[in-house]
């Protein structure tokens, strides 16, 4: 039986929020942002392992006490330079310490992602459990899209939303899919893991999640997400 692994890159240093913490650690309801996503993720029942892959220098993890997790989380201190170097090394540590195969599914999710609900990790195993290719969770784009056409800040045209969908995380593949699209990916530009997949010509499923599942990015984003979560421990 393939049983289901959850990995959370956590090896950026989130330039874009403009701080010099890793925007991982940045404070959400008091707690590291990466806390929620590892909640929801190990709560949910069909998951049997989390594994965190943590750049070599990280100095934060440390400072937190993760003991209420216990086995289920895993540490993995061998993230890269990007973010699919860390998705890949992260695989590559847990086969070789025998924690999972090679049929299992594996579902990368963004620390950066702190209001994911079981709701929608629920949504996403149960549709793509049965997939031959595996997906990810993504809304369709809201919003009208303009093109811009130089420095000035000019539209060049509008562009067509139809079909057009939001990527989002978890992204769920097989291991050994996975880790193949990763390997074959590294002189290609991919910003996420279905991007990999693509890449070798398969089609991944759109699983249709919902617009709290954002990525923090911005200082803004931030201020949100805690709201959000605020709003959900005391509804
Ligand atoms: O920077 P961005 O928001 O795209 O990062 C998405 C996720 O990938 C974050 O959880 C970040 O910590 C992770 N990442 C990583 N290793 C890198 C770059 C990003 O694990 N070298």
């Amino acid at each position: 039986m393939s049983k289901f692994f959850a990995l959370i890159p956590a090896a950026g240093s989130g330039a874009r929020m403009g701080n010099e913490l890793p925007k991982q650690y940045l404070a959400l309801n008091s707690r590291p942002m990466i806390y929620h996503a590892i909640c929801t993720l190990c709560q949910n029942q069909f998951i049997a392992g989390v594994f965190v892959v943590l750049a070599p220098s990280d100095g934060e993890w440390h400072k937190y006490d993760w003991s209420e997790f216990s086995e289920k989380l895993v540490v993995l201190s061998c993230g890269g330079l990007t973010r699919a170097d860390s998705v890949l090394n992260g695989l590559t540590a847990a086969k070789q310490k025998n924690l999972v195969d090679s049929n299992d599914w594996i579902l990368v999710h963004d620390a950066a992602r702190p209001c994911l609900t079981s709701i929608q990790l629920d949504k996403l195993i149960n549709e793509l459990s049965i997939d031959e290719v595996g997906g990810l969770l993504a809304v369709p784009v809201a919003d009208t899209l303009k093109r811009c056409s130089n420095t000035e800040n000019r539209v060049a045209h509008t562009e067509s939303r139809e079909n057009l969908w939001q990527a989002q995380t978890p992204q769920m593949f097989r291991y050994d899919l996975l880790t193949h699209a990763l390997r074959s990916a590294t002189s290609i530009n991919v910003t996420d893991d279905a991007g990999a997949v693509e890449a070798l010509g398969f089609h991944p499923k759109l699983v249709l999640g919902d617009a709290y599942n954002f990525k923090v990015t911005y200082p803004q984003d931030l201020a949100l997400a805690e709201l959000i979560i605020q709003k959900r421990n005391n509804p």
